[in-house]
C-alpha cells in the first residue's frame, strides 16, 4: 500500500476504511472483512458508537498492531475541556482496547478548540497517539489553530469528492504541512455519482468502476481516502486502484465537476453550529 508521510515523519496509508454509519453490531464483521481485503487504515470516531466493535475486529484479526493505522475522533467537549478531552481519549482507547492510537482527530471546529487542542498536544507528547489532527476545519480556522499553537495538525479530514474538490484548501494545507484526508469520497452516493456519465466514461477506458475512478482521482491528487462499504466485493473493488493512472485530460475532465460547495452541511451556518454543538456524548 502506498503511504503518505505526515509532518512528524509518521507514515500513513493513502487508502483506508471508514466505518461511519455502520451499526455497532455490523461493524466487527465489516472491519474483519476490510482487514482481510488488505485495508490497514481504520477510521472511526467516538460519535460513531462503534469503537468497541472496531477494537474487537482488530484483536481477532491477529494482525500485528504496528501494521495497523487506527484513527478515532474527539467529539465536541463541554465543561473543563482540557480535562474532558483527556477523559474522552481514555474512553476511546479503552473501547478500542488499544495501548496507543495512530491518529487522534478533533472531529469538529467547535467548543473550546484551544483547550481541546492543548490536551491533544499533551497526549501526543506522552506517546499515546502518534499523530494529532483535525476534521472539518475550513482554511481560516485551520490557519488560526496553526499560528497559535505549538503542534501543527498532521491531518485535516474534510469533505472531498468530485463535486467538492477542495483544491485551494489542499494547497493551503500543503503550504503548512497538513495532510488532506477525504471524507465522503463518494459523496455518500449523492448526485448519482456511481452512474455519472463523465466518471463512468473514464472508467470504461480503464476497465474500472466509477468508485475506482474516484479513489484513483483522490489518491493521484495525494488525498488520503477512506471509503466505507459493508460489502466485501466493494471493499475489494475499492482497494484495487493502484494498477492504473488517470491521464491529465481525465483529471481535467473531473475538475469540471467541482461545484465548490458542500453537499452535506455548511460549518458556517449558525443552525449547523447549534445542531453539532448541542450533541453531547457520554464518556
Ligand atoms: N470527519 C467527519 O466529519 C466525517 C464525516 C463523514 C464521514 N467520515 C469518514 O469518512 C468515511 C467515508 O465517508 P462516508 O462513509 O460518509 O461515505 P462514502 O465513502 O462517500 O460513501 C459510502 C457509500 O458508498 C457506497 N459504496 C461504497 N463502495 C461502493 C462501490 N464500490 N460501488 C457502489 N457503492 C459503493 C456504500 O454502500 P455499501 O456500504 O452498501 O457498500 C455507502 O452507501 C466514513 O466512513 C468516515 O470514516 C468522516
Amino acid at each position: 500500500m502506498q503511504t503518505v508521510t505526515l509532518n512528524n515523519g509518521v507514515e500513513m496509508p493513502i487508502l483506508g476504511f471508514g466505518v461511519f454509519q455502520i451499526p455497532g453490531e455490523q461493524t466487527e464483521r465489516a472491519v474483519a472483512d476490510a482487514l482481510a481485503a488488505g485495508y490497514r487504515l481504520l477510521d472511526t470516531a467516538a460519535a460513531y458508537g462503534n469503537e468497541e466493535a472496531v477494537g474487537q475486529a482488530v484483536r481477532s484479526s491477529g494482525i500485528p498492531r504496528e501494521e495497523l493505522f487506527v484513527t478515532t475522533k474527539l467529539w465536541v467537549q463541554d465543561g473543563p475541556a482540557q480535562e474532558n478531552t483527556k477523559r474522552a481519549f481514555e474512553t476511546s482507547l479503552a473501547k478500542l482496547g488499544l495501548e496507543y492510537l495512530d491518529l487522534y482527530l478533533m472531529h469538529q471546529p467547535f467548543g473550546d478548540v484551544y483547550a481541546q487542542w492543548r490536551a491533544m498536544e499533551d497526549l501526543h507528547r506522552q506517546g499515546l497517539t502518534r499523530a494529532i489532527g483535525v476534521a472539518n476545519f475550513y482554511p481560516d480556522r485551520l490557519l488560526d489553530l496553526i499560528i497559535n499553537n505549538e503542534v501543527t495538525p498532521a491531518v485535516n479530514q474534510i469533505e472531498t469528492h468530485p463535486f467538492f474538490q477542495r483544491t485551494a484548501d489542499q494547497e493551503l494545507m500543503r503550504e503548512h504541512g497538513v495532510q488532506i484526508q477525504s471524507w465522503g469520497g463518494f459523496a455518500e452516493g449523492k448526485n448519482d455519482i456511481f452512474t455519472h456519465p463523465v466518471l463512468s466514461g473514464i472508467g470504461k477506458t480503464h476497465g474500472k468502476s466509477v468508485a475506482q475512478v474516484v479513489l484513483r482521482w483522490l489518491t493521484q491528487r495525494d488525498v488520503v481516502a477512506i471509503p466505507k462499504s459493508v460489502r466485501p466485493e466493494r471493499m475489494a473493488e475499492n482497494i484495487d486502484v493502484f494498477d492504473f493512472a488517470l491521464t491529465d485530460d481525465q483529471m481535467a475532465a473531473i475538475a469540471t465537476l467541482d461545484t465548490g460547495t458542500s453537499l452535506f452541511f455548511d460549518h458556517h451556518d449558525p443552525a449547523m453550529v447549534n445542531w453539532l454543538s448541542a450533541r453531547r456524548l457520554e464518556s
